[in-house]
C-alpha cells in the first residue's frame, strides 16, 4: 500500500471521506421520513372512520411506531461506529444549526416511542406489532393521567412534523436556491453522476 492509499484508509477509517451517505444511512433515513408521515397521518385522520377500520388504523400506528423507534436507534447506533460519519456540509452557525436540528429530531423521536409504549401501557392496554400483543408491564394510572400523556405524545409529534418540515425547508433551499450538493449527499447516486 503506497503512502496516499494508506492516507486515504486512515481517512476512511476516521470518516468523512465521502460526499454522499452511505446507503444505510440513506435507507434509514428515507424510512424514517416514510413512517413519521404515516404514523401522523394516520393519527390525524384515525377518528373519521368507524370501528373496525379506525381499530386498524391504530394497530398499523403501533406496528409503524415500534419500527420508527428501532430504525432512529439503528440509525444512532450505526453513525457512532468508526467509518460512518459524514464531513459537515455547512460551516460555522448553519452547521451548529443543521447538528442541533438533527439530534433534537432523533432526541424527540426516541421520547415519541418511549411516550407510545406508555401511553398504552398505562392505560392497561398492550401494544401491538403486526398482531404480536406485548402486554402491559407497568402500572394502570388514572384515566386523566392517561389522558395527559395522550396530549403529551400528540404535542411531541406536532413538534417532530414541524421541526422536520423546517429541515426539508432548508435542504431544498439549499438544493434550489443554493444549487450546493447538501440535498445530494442524502440522495442515492443517479447513472453518469460521477460524484461518491
Ligand atoms: C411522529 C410520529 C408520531 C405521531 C405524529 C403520533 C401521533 C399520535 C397521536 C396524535 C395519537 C393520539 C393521542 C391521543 O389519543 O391522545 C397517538 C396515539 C398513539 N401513538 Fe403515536 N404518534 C407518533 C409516533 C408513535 C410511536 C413512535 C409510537 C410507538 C412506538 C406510537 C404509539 C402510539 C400509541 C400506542 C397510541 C395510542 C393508540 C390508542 O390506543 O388509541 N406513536 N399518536
Ligand atoms: C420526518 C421527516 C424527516 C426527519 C425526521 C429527518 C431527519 C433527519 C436527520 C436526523 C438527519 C441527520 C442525519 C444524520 O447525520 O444522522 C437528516 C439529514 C438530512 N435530511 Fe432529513 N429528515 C426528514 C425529512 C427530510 C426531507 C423531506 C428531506 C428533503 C427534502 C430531508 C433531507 C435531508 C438531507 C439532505 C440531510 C443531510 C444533511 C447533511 O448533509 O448534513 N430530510 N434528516
Amino acid at each position: 500500500m503506497d503512502a496516499r492509499n494508506t492516507v486515504e484508509t486512515a481517512a476512511r477509517i476516521a470518516g468523512g471521506d465521502r460526499s454522499r451517505y452511505d446507503p444505510v444511512a440513506m435507507s434509514l433515513h428515507w424510512a424514517t421520513v416514510l413512517l413519521v408521515l404515516a404514523n401522523f397521518a394516520l393519527a390525524e385522520t384515525w377518528e373519521a372512520f368507524a370501528r373496525p377500520t379506525r381499530h386498524l388504523m391504530v394497530a398499523t400506528h403501533m406496528s409503524f411506531g415500534i419500527l420508527l423507534g428501532a430504525a432512529v436507534i439503528a440509525r444512532i447506533v450505526w453513525r457512532l461506529i468508526p467509518g460512518h460519519q459524514m464531513k459537515p456540509a455547512v460551516s460555522g452557525f448553519a452547521e451548529l444549526a443543521s447538528r442541533a436540528v438533527h439530534w433534537l429530531l432523533y432526541l424527540l423521536l426516541i421520547a415519541q416511542a418511549v411516550l407510545g409504549f406508555v401511553l398504552r401501557w398505562s392505560g392497561g392496554e398492550a401494544m401491538s406489532f403486526f398482531g404480536l400483543q406485548l402486554p402491559s408491564p407497568m402500572e394502570t394510572v388514572s384515566r386523566a393521567t392517561n389522558h395527559e400523556i395522550g396530549e403529551v405524545h400528540e404535542n411531541v409529534g406536532w413538534a417532530i412534523v414541524i421541526l422536520a418540515a423546517a429541515h426539508a425547508a432548508a435542504a431544498l433551499y439549499h438544493h434550489l436556491v443554493v444549487k450546493d450538493d447538501v440535498m445530494r449527499r442524502m440522495l442515492p447516486r443517479r447513472a453518469g453522476d460521477g460524484r461518491g
